[in-house]
């Protein structure tokens, strides 16, 4: 109230005000000082959650400041728990032609009691299947005939790409705490325990645009290595969907010339600045032929998705692609964190290599090769053009081996359990028959292994914070002659994939 005065009044008055203050301010600040060294966290904490850069509140707070610092640690911290499931919301794009069909894809790893999402679909079905309650929300696109124009007559592209802006608009906002945006496609499968491992990295509050690029090379040139493929799904943090939907509309009309749905979404992100963030683990899958390689050798990664289902061939042997992934999906339940880990290791006694990739298959060879060999896969399959060189592709490859002695004897994995007496998983891969090649090495023939076994301790922490390492492997020994026993986990002091372990 005095202070209204200062500007008429006496200039004695004023400098007797001005001491007044001077004082005030002084008495307060010495508290303060005094304050921050005694309980220092508790001034901290106040002064930086101050949301109001008033000078006068600032310094008169600290004799308001609650002492009871428990309290607030406590209050920060529940707002800041980990990324969980009901976090994200799904946005998954299909097409009523396909549904039908594609809906059992969706079926193995949706969670209808876990999960929030929608399938978003041209036209309404007429032939509505009675169990929907298993999968997520069917939602009709709207009209996206004004993004039409004389050079782009394929309104899919533009439908699939609004629909993540489409599922924002839906209504979601902060109070329903959703963090992330996920987008797939109707053919991906998705290991959903392994994609929150992956978005637990990344704070949600920023701009993030998190996923995978093609296998291809040619793909990656056209579309863009900055653009994540949609087929293998990518997460778009809640801010920037939020930033996407305001302009998404007005910015695709400017890309009516672009080709696929995920290109005009990367022309967006260009324009708001936003890179992509890749992540190894999801898998456009933009290969013909028979993707094993890949799966045999996993990159040091959490396998997220898998794409392109109905163009591969099945993952496993003598079932359909949906057989394989019910098989797949066993493994993922044991242990998601470990899925097609690899592992390398040796047989010193009988000089062959043993390669695991857990829970997807085990491979034996004769001799002894190195890990950087093993880690690359090896060309099973073929590009998206058909093509099968190595400079086709966007990551390394190797080709099979020339030496007919190196031919691997591969095992598929059929079973697994988990053993609560020894706390580890077992699991057991079944051989898949070999052509006949003839060897002469004069060296034990892994033809007369017709099971491996593997047992393994879960550790569902394997990507929390934790610079990414292969697991290790140790060949054990065996009661019966037609078993490879080996066990995995993570590597002991000391422990490399040693090639002169034999020499
Ligand atoms: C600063 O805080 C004082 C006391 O709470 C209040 O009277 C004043 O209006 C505030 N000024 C501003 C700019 O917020
Ligand atoms: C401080 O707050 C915590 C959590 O609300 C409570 O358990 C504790 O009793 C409080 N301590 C004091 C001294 O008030
Ligand atoms: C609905 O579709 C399924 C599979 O496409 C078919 O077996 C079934 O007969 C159809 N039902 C009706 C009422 O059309
Ligand atoms: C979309 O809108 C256009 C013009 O507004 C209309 O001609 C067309 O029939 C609509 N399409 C659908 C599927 O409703
Ligand atoms: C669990 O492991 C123990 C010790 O290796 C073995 O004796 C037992 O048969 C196993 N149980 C199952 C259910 O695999
Ligand atoms: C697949 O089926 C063929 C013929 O039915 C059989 O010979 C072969 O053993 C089967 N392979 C596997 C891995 O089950
Ligand atoms: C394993 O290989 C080494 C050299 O590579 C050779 O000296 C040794 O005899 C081999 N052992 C067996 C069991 O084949
Ligand atoms: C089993 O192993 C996990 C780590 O893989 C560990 O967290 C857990 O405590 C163990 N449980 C028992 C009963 O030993």
């Amino acid at each position: 109230m005095k202070a209204i005065k200062i500007h008429g009044s006496s200039s004695s008055s004023f400098r007797f005000l001005s001491k007044l203050i001077f004082i005030i301010i002084t008495i307060t600040f010495i508290t303060y000082i005094f304050r921050s060294f005694s309980s220092t966290n508790v001034a901290d904490f106040t002064i930086e959650s101050s949301p109001n850069n008033n000078l006068t509140q600032n310094i008169i707070r600290p004799s308001s400041i609650p002492t009871n610092v428990t309290e607030i640690i406590c209050k920060k911290k529940t707002k800041k728990k980990t990324t969980q499931l009901d976090h994200l919301v799904f946005a998954i794009a299909s097409s009523s032609k396909v549904w039908t069909r594609r809906q059992n894809y969706i079926k193995l790893w949706w969670k209808p009691d876990k999960m929030k999402g929608y399938v978003w679909l041209d036209e309404h079905i007429k032939n509505q299947t009675s169990d929907h309650s298993l999968l997520p929300t069917l939602k009709i696109s709207s009209n996206t005939s004004e993004f039409k124009d004389q050079y782009n007559n394929d309104e899919s592209a533009v439908r699939i790409a609004r629909v993540v802006s489409e599922t924002f608009r839906l209504g979601y906002n902060d109070d329903d705490d959703v963090r992330w945006f996920v987008m797939g496609d109707d053919d991906t499968f998705l290991v959903t325990d392994n994609l929150i491992r992956v978005l637990r990295k990344y704070d949600h509050n920023q701009f993030y645009y998190i996923g995978g690029s093609s296998e291809t090379h040619l793909q990656n040139i056209i579309f863009g290595y900055n653009t994540a493929f949609g087929g293998g799904g990518f997460a778009i943090s809640y801010p920037l969907a939020k930033a996407l939907a305001e302009m998404q509309d007005i910015c695709m009309k400017r890309y009516n010339n672009l080709f696929t749905s995920d290109h005009r979404i990367q022309a967006c992100m260009a324009e708001i600045g936003v890179p992509l963030t890749r992540e190894v683990g999801f898998h456009q899958v933009d290969v013909l032929g028979n993707v094993y390689g890949i799966l045999a050798a996993h990159p040091v990664a959490p396998l997220v998705s898998l794409h392109h289902l109905d163009l591969v061939q099945p993952i496993f042997p003598n079932v359909t692609q949906l057989g394989s992934l019910k098989i797949l999906k066993l493994a993922m339940e044991l242990d998601s964190a470990g899925l097609a880990q690899q592992s390398i290791c040796y047989d010193t006694t009988r000089n062959w290599t043993i390669s695991v990739s857990w829970g997807y298959t085990v491979q034996i060879q004769r001799g002894i090769i190195s890990a950087r060999m093993m880690e690359m896969p090896v060309r099973t399959f073929f590009n998206w053009y058909k093509s099968n060189e190595q400079n086709e592709f966007s990551f390394n490859t190797r080709s099979f081996v020339k030496n007919s002695c190196q031919t691997p004897f591969v095992h598929m994995f059929s079973h697994g359990r988990y053993n609560s007496s020894t706390n580890q998983t077992f699991t057991k891969y079944e051989k898949f028959p070999n052509e006949k090649t003839r060897c002469k090495w004069r060296m034990a023939n892994p033809d007369r292994i017709t099971e491996a076994h593997v047992t393994k301790k879960r550790d569902p922490h394997l990507w929390d914070n934790k610079a990414p390492r292969r697991n290790c492997c140790r060949v054990l020994p065996s009661e019966q002659q037609h078993i490879l026993v080996v066990d995995v986990g993570g590597c002991r002091p000391g422990e490399i994939v040693e090639r002169n372990a034999l020499a």
